[in-house]
Protein backbone atom coordinates (compact mmCIF):
# COMPACT_ATOMS: atom_id res chain seq x y z
CA UNK A 1 0.00 0.00 0.00
CA UNK A 2 1.11 3.47 -0.81
CA UNK A 3 1.25 5.01 2.26
CA UNK A 4 4.82 6.31 2.06
CA UNK A 5 4.00 9.97 2.49
CA UNK A 6 6.70 11.42 0.10
CA UNK A 7 4.73 9.79 -2.65
CA UNK A 8 1.53 10.41 -1.90
CA UNK A 9 3.18 14.26 -1.47
CA UNK A 10 4.75 13.88 -4.41
CA UNK A 11 1.44 12.84 -6.44
CA UNK A 12 -0.20 16.29 -5.04
CA UNK A 13 2.97 18.53 -6.48
CA UNK A 14 2.29 16.59 -10.36
CA UNK A 15 -1.39 17.47 -9.81
CA UNK A 16 -0.89 21.11 -8.43
CA UNK A 17 -0.14 22.58 -11.90
CA UNK A 18 -3.67 21.56 -13.62
CA UNK A 19 -5.34 21.13 -10.21
CA UNK A 20 -5.34 25.31 -9.46
CA UNK A 21 -6.11 25.63 -13.13
CA UNK A 22 -8.89 23.76 -13.18
CA UNK A 23 -10.51 25.34 -9.46
CA UNK A 24 -9.90 28.31 -10.55
CA UNK A 25 -10.77 28.53 -14.17
CA UNK A 26 -12.97 25.35 -14.60
CA UNK A 27 -16.70 24.70 -14.05
CA UNK A 28 -16.77 22.44 -11.36
CA UNK A 29 -20.18 21.26 -10.95
CA UNK A 30 -19.93 18.75 -8.14
CA UNK A 31 -18.46 21.24 -5.99
CA UNK A 32 -19.93 24.91 -7.10
CA UNK A 33 -23.48 23.29 -8.06
CA UNK A 34 -23.68 20.61 -5.44
CA UNK A 35 -20.49 20.69 -2.47
CA UNK A 36 -20.33 24.22 -1.56
CA UNK A 37 -23.75 25.24 -0.84
CA UNK A 38 -23.52 21.86 1.63
CA UNK A 39 -20.74 22.44 2.90
CA UNK A 40 -21.59 26.11 3.92
CA UNK A 41 -24.64 25.29 5.59
CA UNK A 42 -23.17 22.68 7.37
CA UNK A 43 -20.47 25.21 9.06
CA UNK A 44 -23.42 27.81 9.50
CA UNK A 45 -22.10 31.10 11.03
CA UNK A 46 -19.08 31.04 10.85
CA UNK A 47 -18.87 35.22 11.26
CA UNK A 48 -16.02 35.86 14.41
CA UNK A 49 -14.84 32.05 14.32
CA UNK A 50 -11.62 30.82 14.05
CA UNK A 51 -11.24 28.51 11.44
CA UNK A 52 -9.59 25.79 10.15
CA UNK A 53 -9.14 23.92 6.68
CA UNK A 54 -7.56 20.65 6.90
CA UNK A 55 -6.30 20.30 3.00
CA UNK A 56 -7.07 23.28 1.93
CA UNK A 57 -5.59 22.85 -1.40
CA UNK A 58 -5.29 26.25 -3.36
CA UNK A 59 -7.30 27.65 -0.58
CA UNK A 60 -10.97 28.03 -2.23
CA UNK A 61 -13.00 26.85 0.58
CA UNK A 62 -10.52 28.92 2.97
CA UNK A 63 -11.88 32.24 0.97
CA UNK A 64 -15.02 31.92 1.06
CA UNK A 65 -14.91 31.03 4.79
CA UNK A 66 -13.42 34.27 5.19
CA UNK A 67 -15.54 35.61 3.18
CA UNK A 68 -18.30 35.34 5.28
CA UNK A 69 -16.85 36.93 8.35
CA UNK A 70 -14.62 34.40 10.25
CA UNK A 71 -11.93 35.94 12.13
CA UNK A 72 -9.13 34.01 11.11
CA UNK A 73 -8.93 30.88 8.97
CA UNK A 74 -6.07 28.69 8.75
CA UNK A 75 -5.32 26.35 5.64
CA UNK A 76 -3.31 23.36 5.70
CA UNK A 77 -1.65 21.49 3.36
CA UNK A 78 0.75 18.99 2.50
CA UNK A 79 1.47 20.14 -0.95
CA UNK A 80 3.93 23.01 -0.84
CA UNK A 81 3.02 24.08 -4.56
CA UNK A 82 -0.78 24.33 -3.42
CA UNK A 83 -0.16 26.27 0.14
CA UNK A 84 2.00 28.92 -2.29
CA UNK A 85 -1.27 29.36 -4.57
CA UNK A 86 -3.43 29.80 -1.87
CA UNK A 87 -1.36 32.23 -0.33
CA UNK A 88 -1.38 34.09 -3.23
CA UNK A 89 -4.51 35.14 -3.06
CA UNK A 90 -5.16 35.59 0.75
CA UNK A 91 -7.25 38.66 1.76
CA UNK A 92 -5.66 39.31 5.52
CA UNK A 93 -7.68 37.08 8.16
CA UNK A 94 -6.48 33.47 5.96
CA UNK A 95 -3.05 32.10 6.06
CA UNK A 96 -1.54 28.94 4.65
CA UNK A 97 0.53 26.47 5.96
CA UNK A 98 2.94 23.24 4.74
CA UNK A 99 1.58 20.86 7.19
CA UNK A 100 0.16 17.33 7.62
CA UNK A 101 -3.44 16.77 8.39
CA UNK A 102 -2.18 13.91 10.46
CA UNK A 103 0.08 15.82 12.75
CA UNK A 104 -0.27 19.10 13.48
CA UNK A 105 2.16 19.69 16.13
CA UNK A 106 2.60 23.07 15.47
CA UNK A 107 -0.74 24.21 16.28
CA UNK A 108 -1.92 24.39 20.11
CA UNK A 109 -4.57 22.77 21.90
CA UNK A 110 -7.74 23.93 21.61
CA UNK A 111 -7.64 27.07 18.61
CA UNK A 112 -10.42 26.62 16.73
CA UNK A 113 -14.00 27.35 16.55
CA UNK A 114 -14.65 25.14 13.59
CA UNK A 115 -12.36 22.99 11.81
CA UNK A 116 -13.49 21.81 8.15
CA UNK A 117 -12.13 18.89 5.54
CA UNK A 118 -13.31 19.14 2.48
CA UNK A 119 -12.78 15.92 0.40
CA UNK A 120 -9.27 15.48 2.39
CA UNK A 121 -9.41 12.80 4.84
CA UNK A 122 -10.09 9.85 1.54
CA UNK A 123 -6.30 11.53 0.90
CA UNK A 124 -4.95 10.32 4.51
CA UNK A 125 -3.55 6.98 5.18
CA UNK A 126 -4.50 7.52 8.76
CA UNK A 127 -7.84 9.06 9.57
CA UNK A 128 -7.65 8.44 13.35
CA UNK A 129 -4.62 10.27 13.38
CA UNK A 130 -6.29 13.29 11.37
CA UNK A 131 -9.51 12.95 13.61
CA UNK A 132 -7.18 12.92 16.92
CA UNK A 133 -5.50 16.21 15.98
CA UNK A 134 -8.26 17.91 14.73
CA UNK A 135 -10.40 17.34 17.85
CA UNK A 136 -7.16 18.32 20.05
CA UNK A 137 -6.87 21.90 18.09
CA UNK A 138 -10.50 22.42 18.53
CA UNK A 139 -11.96 24.18 21.65
CA UNK A 140 -14.58 22.44 23.63
CA UNK A 141 -18.25 22.91 21.60
CA UNK A 142 -16.26 23.69 18.17
CA UNK A 143 -17.28 21.74 15.36
CA UNK A 144 -15.77 19.40 12.55
CA UNK A 145 -17.37 19.64 9.51
CA UNK A 146 -16.03 16.49 6.92
CA UNK A 147 -17.30 16.30 3.43
CA UNK A 148 -15.68 13.37 1.70
CA UNK A 149 -15.92 10.82 -0.97
CA UNK A 150 -19.41 8.64 -0.03
CA UNK A 151 -17.77 5.49 0.44
CA UNK A 152 -20.01 3.44 -1.60
CA UNK A 153 -18.38 5.32 -4.26
CA UNK A 154 -15.01 5.44 -2.72
CA UNK A 155 -15.09 1.10 -3.26
CA UNK A 156 -15.52 1.14 -7.08
CA UNK A 157 -17.37 3.74 -8.32
CA UNK A 158 -17.21 3.34 -11.80
CA UNK A 159 -20.54 3.21 -13.69
CA UNK A 160 -21.48 0.01 -15.40
CA UNK A 161 -22.38 1.59 -18.79
CA UNK A 162 -24.02 -0.49 -21.62
CA UNK A 163 -22.55 -0.97 -25.28
CA UNK A 164 -24.05 2.98 -26.55
CA UNK A 165 -22.45 4.48 -23.48
CA UNK A 166 -25.70 4.61 -21.07
CA UNK A 167 -25.15 4.15 -17.88
CA UNK A 168 -26.16 1.50 -16.38
CA UNK A 169 -25.82 1.41 -12.47
CA UNK A 170 -22.86 2.39 -10.63
CA UNK A 171 -20.59 -0.82 -9.38
CA UNK A 172 -20.74 -1.57 -5.77
CA UNK A 173 -17.61 -3.93 -4.94
CA UNK A 174 -14.85 -4.50 -2.51
CA UNK A 175 -17.04 -2.37 0.07
CA UNK A 176 -15.25 -4.02 2.99
CA UNK A 177 -11.91 -4.21 1.26
CA UNK A 178 -10.11 -0.87 3.02
CA UNK A 179 -7.52 0.47 1.69
CA UNK A 180 -5.76 2.17 -1.60
CA UNK A 181 -7.50 2.95 -4.89
CA UNK A 182 -5.47 4.63 -7.37
CA UNK A 183 -7.24 6.42 -9.97
CA UNK A 184 -6.67 9.48 -12.87
CA UNK A 185 -7.64 12.72 -12.13
CA UNK A 186 -6.33 15.94 -14.82
CA UNK A 187 -4.10 13.28 -16.06
CA UNK A 188 -2.24 12.67 -13.13
CA UNK A 189 -2.24 8.99 -11.15
CA UNK A 190 -3.20 9.66 -7.70
CA UNK A 191 -3.84 7.30 -4.42
CA UNK A 192 -7.28 7.60 -2.42
CA UNK A 193 -7.84 5.85 0.37
CA UNK A 194 -10.92 3.58 0.94
CA UNK A 195 -12.83 2.80 4.05
CA UNK A 196 -16.02 1.68 5.26
CA UNK A 197 -18.90 3.94 7.07
CA UNK A 198 -18.76 1.90 9.87
CA UNK A 199 -15.09 2.89 9.69
CA UNK A 200 -15.33 6.26 9.49
CA UNK A 201 -18.08 6.98 12.01
CA UNK A 202 -16.29 4.62 14.61
CA UNK A 203 -12.81 6.37 14.39
CA UNK A 204 -14.75 9.66 15.32
CA UNK A 205 -16.59 8.36 18.10
CA UNK A 206 -13.37 7.05 18.87
CA UNK A 207 -11.53 10.30 18.82
CA UNK A 208 -14.30 11.82 20.79
CA UNK A 209 -16.56 13.70 18.42
CA UNK A 210 -19.87 13.22 18.65
CA UNK A 211 -21.59 13.06 15.33
CA UNK A 212 -24.01 15.68 14.85
CA UNK A 213 -25.61 15.02 11.70
CA UNK A 214 -25.01 13.24 8.32
CA UNK A 215 -25.99 14.16 5.05
CA UNK A 216 -25.45 12.99 1.52
CA UNK A 217 -25.86 16.01 -0.54
CA UNK A 218 -28.45 15.83 -3.49
CA UNK A 219 -29.12 18.62 -6.17
CA UNK A 220 -32.55 20.94 -5.75
CA UNK A 221 -34.10 21.95 -8.52
CA UNK A 222 -32.29 25.14 -8.80
CA UNK A 223 -28.96 23.35 -8.77
CA UNK A 224 -30.11 21.04 -11.56
CA UNK A 225 -31.02 23.71 -13.48
CA UNK A 226 -27.94 25.57 -13.35
CA UNK A 227 -25.47 22.60 -13.48
CA UNK A 228 -28.06 19.62 -15.15
CA UNK A 229 -25.14 17.16 -15.61
CA UNK A 230 -25.75 16.58 -11.45
CA UNK A 231 -28.50 14.61 -12.53
CA UNK A 232 -26.68 11.44 -11.35
CA UNK A 233 -26.37 12.79 -8.08
CA UNK A 234 -29.86 12.03 -7.73
CA UNK A 235 -29.39 8.17 -8.67
CA UNK A 236 -26.49 7.35 -6.25
CA UNK A 237 -24.35 9.65 -3.56
CA UNK A 238 -21.40 11.12 -4.44
CA UNK A 239 -20.62 12.64 -1.37
CA UNK A 240 -20.94 12.77 2.32
CA UNK A 241 -21.10 15.34 5.04
CA UNK A 242 -20.29 14.27 8.51
CA UNK A 243 -20.82 17.46 11.06
CA UNK A 244 -19.05 16.31 14.51
CA UNK A 245 -18.89 18.36 17.37
CA UNK A 246 -15.98 17.80 20.17
CA UNK A 247 -18.07 17.51 23.76
CA UNK A 248 -16.43 17.36 27.33
CA UNK A 249 -14.86 14.03 26.60
CA UNK A 250 -11.27 14.61 26.11
CA UNK A 251 -9.66 12.20 23.53
CA UNK A 252 -6.63 10.52 23.26
CA UNK A 253 -3.33 12.77 22.34
CA UNK A 254 -0.96 12.52 19.20
CA UNK A 255 1.35 9.31 20.20
C1 LIG B 1 -9.13 16.84 -3.22
S1 LIG B 1 -8.05 18.13 -2.71
C2 LIG B 1 -9.17 19.22 -1.87
C3 LIG B 1 -8.63 20.62 -1.74
C4 LIG B 1 -9.61 21.63 -1.14
N1 LIG B 1 -10.10 21.23 0.16
C5 LIG B 1 -10.75 21.85 -2.10
O1 LIG B 1 -11.85 21.40 -1.83
O2 LIG B 1 -10.55 22.45 -3.16
C6 LIG B 1 -7.17 17.36 -1.39
C7 LIG B 1 -6.06 18.20 -0.82
O3 LIG B 1 -5.55 17.50 0.32
C8 LIG B 1 -4.14 17.70 0.36
N2 LIG B 1 -3.55 16.64 1.17
C9 LIG B 1 -3.29 15.36 0.85
N3 LIG B 1 -2.77 14.70 1.89
C10 LIG B 1 -2.68 15.59 2.91
C11 LIG B 1 -2.23 15.51 4.25
N4 LIG B 1 -1.73 14.37 4.75
N5 LIG B 1 -2.30 16.62 5.02
C12 LIG B 1 -2.78 17.79 4.51
N6 LIG B 1 -3.23 17.92 3.25
C13 LIG B 1 -3.19 16.83 2.46
C14 LIG B 1 -3.72 17.67 -1.08
O4 LIG B 1 -2.46 18.28 -1.27
C15 LIG B 1 -4.89 18.44 -1.73
O5 LIG B 1 -4.61 19.82 -1.79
Amino acid sequence: MTQDPDTLVREWIELAPAWIREMREGRNAARAGLLDPAVLAACGDVEGLDVLDCGCGEGRFSRMLTARGARRVLGVDLCGPMVEAAHALRSGRDEYRVADGQDLRDIGDGTFDLAVSYLNQCDLPDIDANNREIHRVLRTGGRFVVANVHPMRAATGQWKRQEDGTKDHVILDRYFDEGERRFGMLGVRVTNFHRTLETYVRSFLRCGFLLEDLAEPTPDRDQLALYPELDDELRVPNFILFVLKKGRASCGSRS
